[in-house]
């Protein structure tokens, strides 16, 4: 027998079941099935690859389908969306950055990649949208404009692709709440049930924001007074 407690309507509600060693999803389903049919989640592919099932538990993001429950859970929505209602909230803010960053590839002449040119960009390929990044983000917790992890990783994806031919677009795009408004503080990276570093992805789109002409700023704030440090303060 466990006991967790799931978010329900204005507060926690709490189950005892029993099932032991059993996925959350199968727990969550055990519980509309048999105890609360109202208790509202989602889910689709039972197999951690549709990303439609992820939530938090303890505070840290997880998606249902995978993780093992334990006695005491305390089970909750994502954080930073839209909330549906008990589990269920609303990816779409999150998931039309991909189009406000041109999270897309630009190129119109044909371009047979090799292995090796696979292999570049394999890992940031093999995100499913589960929304955990976004959640775990204290920038977009409070910016609700930042690109965020997954739309700056697929960027990056985009622009580490030989044959993408609108590099240049793609980087003026994520200037403004992009790529400098991220801290590097590695939230997303340690969510990711996929071991996408967004986090990592950012760094290498700072260097080729670099490369063309662009730079951190607050350092560029910073930087003009270099000349003029002379103690005052600097608004
Ligand atoms: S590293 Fe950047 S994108 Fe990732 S969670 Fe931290 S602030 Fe957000
Ligand atoms: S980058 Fe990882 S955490 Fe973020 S949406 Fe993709 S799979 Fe989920
Ligand atoms: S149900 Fe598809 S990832 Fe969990």
């Amino acid at each position: 027998m466990i006991k967790i407690s799931i978010k329900k309507d204005n507060g926690f509600k709490d189950y005892e079941v029993e099932l032991t060693g059993a996925t959350l999803l199968e727990v969550l389903t055990y519980i509309k099935t048999k105890i609360d049919n109202t208790l509202a989640f989602s889910s689709g592919c039972r197999s951690s690859v549709c990303g439609s099932c992820s939530m938090r538990v303890n505070e840290r993001e997880v998606l249902a389908c995978s993780y093992k429950v334990q006695d005491g859970d305390r089970v909750e929505p994502l954080k930073n969306v839209e909330l549906i209602r008990d589990l269920v909230v609303n990816m779409d803010k999150s998931y039309s950055f991909n189009a406000k960053a041109k999270a897309w590839l630009t190129t119109k002449t044909p371009v047979t990649l090799d292995h090796e040119d696979e292999k570049i960009n394999e890992v940031q390929s093999d995100c499913i949208l589960c929304g955990s990044c976004y959640s775990a983000c204290p920038v977009y917790a409070v910016n609700g404009e930042f690109l965020g992890p997954f739309a700056l990783t697929r960027v990056w994806k985009y622009v580490s692709d030989k044959r993408e031919e609108g590099e240049e677009t793609k980087i003026n795009k994520i200037q403004t709440d992009g790529v400098w408004d991220c801290t590097l503080c590695n939230e997303c990276t340690l969510v990711c049930p996929q071991n996408i570093s967004s986090k990592a992805d950012i760094e290498k789109l700072r260097m080729k924001s670099a490369q063309y002409g662009f730079m951190d700023p607050s350092f560029a704030s910073f930087g003009g007074g270099f000349g003029s440090f002379d103690g005052s303060p600097s608004f």
